[in-house]
């Protein structure tokens, strides 16, 4: 026999073995799931210590619980360290009506009625060769595995920039939030598929851009569909070997301000990244509000029913904290209107915890532009937390509907054309000698302490 026949044969007889025995490409590792646990800590303790000492995911803070994703290896020393707490990784037991086993790609699939990225791009795009004078579909720039990070255009004229106010709604920043992806892509398709029925949707559309950025993070997303279902951060392979930045702490408003907020360790679940938009995801976004006139912005995540409204990164208000606690409760009011669920408003520093680098802080503290953070259902842990049903998306998506539309019909009531076009200079400016402060930042991370 030939050289290059037994070699030929020694492929597929060793892919063949590795397909057998689940090994690629669609198994589970054990290593990334099992590795991981629930832990609640009683909120009286000082966490902020422990927050600087482990890599640690903040999930939610539930009266006098904190609950907190770990390594497994970190269990140990937290224990040491003099920390009482209990394991609840019970909680995350899937309440869905899919198994949590990865299957391939596909309609349905794994992740069932929510959407792969696949099935994202191909309804995307569907979406806009159905309705070509009303949507055109973007690319403002690809994830690090050339996924593109779609925005679709929704507006009379989608060819030309219109002087109009944009509003952007964002999706699926953190991977196992795959309600968040629904959410603005349901909004999105509503608007399109009413035009030509409703006088509200309409008007909105003739007077608006309305961006629809339903998956910032396409592998992450892709991760928790075939990997690892609790996934949350993007796929950069980090200095340390670990992987993984936040993309809702890579923004560049007061980047890496403390560590609590963020962190400049690789594994931890909220890594900041190297340096403020260090990743090409946030990249992207920050590329679409540059060359756009955006002018009001909701970044859905998931859970715990919330609007949150900046700061983020500190415990004060903004100048316009009066508007936007205003907009946010106008916003809950319509919500609980449709099912009757209640979200809660307030600053997100001191609503749910703190963050440095999020979009929110970023859109506002730049742009000077409402900009919201809407944490989806469930309110909590017990209600199956990060892991929807896919009977839930139809519910959300209608609740949410009417919110998205009131803050549309905001910024176009509160637009101002000639402000507008004056203000991306401005803006610039401001970014520019933002940026150079933060260089600094970004220098101390690698030497891992620039703790303030
Ligand atoms: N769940 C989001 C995150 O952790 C919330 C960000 C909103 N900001 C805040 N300070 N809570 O990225
Ligand atoms: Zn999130």
């Amino acid at each position: 026999m030939k050289k290059t026949k037994i070699i030929q044969i020694l492929i597929i007889l060793i892919l063949l073995s590795a397909a057998l025995y689940g090994l690629w490409p669609f198994s589970l590792s054990e290593n990334e799931t099992g590795s991981l646990e629930v832990i609640a800590l009683d909120s009286r303790q000082d966490l902020r210590t422990l927050r600087l000492n482990f890599p640690l995911d903040p999930l939610l803070t539930d009266g006098l619980k904190v609950y907190f994703l770990v390594e497994r290896k970190y269990l140990d020393s937290i224990q040491e360290a003099g920390y009482v707490f209990t394991i609840e990784t019970g909680c995350f037991q899937h309440k869905g009506e899919k198994s949590l086993r990865p299957q391939a790609e596909g309609t349905g699939g794994l992740n069932g009625a929510y959407h792969s990225y696949r099935e994202l791009a191909s309804e995307l795009k569907s979406l806009a060769t159905s309705y070509p004078t009303l949507a055109r579909l973007y690319v403002p720039g690809q994830s690090l595995e050339n996924r593109n990070i779609y925005a679709l255009k929704i507006s009379d004229n989608p060819g030309l920039s219109e002087d109009e106010p944009g509003i952007a709604l964002l999706g699926g920043h953190h991977a196992r939030e795959w309600i968040s992806v629904e959410v603005p892509l349901l909004i999105g398709r509503y608007l399109l598929e009413n035009y030509s029925r409703e006088d509200r949707v309409r008007a909105l559309v003739n007077s608006a851009e309305v961006w629809i950025i339903p998956m910032v993070n396409p592998d992450g997303l892709e991760y928790s569909i075939l990997n690892y279902r609790l996934w949350r951060k993007n796929r950069r392979l980090n200095q340390d070997g670990s992987y993984g930045v936040d993309l809702n702490r890579n923004y560049s408003y007061e980047w890496a301000y403390d560590d609590i907020g963020s962190s400049p360790e690789p594994s931890s679940a909220v890594f900041r990244g190297t340096g403020p938009f260090s990743e090409p995801e946030t990249e992207a976004i920050r590329k679409l509000f540059q060359n756009q006139r955006i002018s009001a912005a909701i970044s859905y995540h998931s859970f715990s029913q919330l609007i949150l409204y900046p700061w983020g990164y500190l415990d004060q208000p903004t100048e316009d904290e009066a508007l936007l606690q205003s907009l946010a409760q106008e916003m809950a009011g319509l919500i609980s209107q449709v099912n009757g669920r209640v979200y809660q408003t307030g600053r997100a520093a001191t609503s749910l915890y703190l963050t440095n680098g999020d979009f929110a802080d970023w859109a506002y503290g730049f742009f000077r532009i409402p900009a919201f953070t809407i944490e989806l259902p469930p309110v909590d842990l017990v209600q199956g937390g990060f892991l929807n049903s896919e009977s839930d998306i139809e519910p959300i998506f209608r609740e949410n509907l009417p919110a998205a539309l009131y803050l549309i019909e905001w910024a176009i009531a509160s637009y101002v054309s000639k402000g507008a076009r004056a203000f991306p200079l401005l803006r610039r400016e401001l970014e520019k000698k933002h940026e150079i402060m933060i260089k600094d930042r970004a220098g101390a991370a690698f030497k891992g302490k620039e703790s303030r």
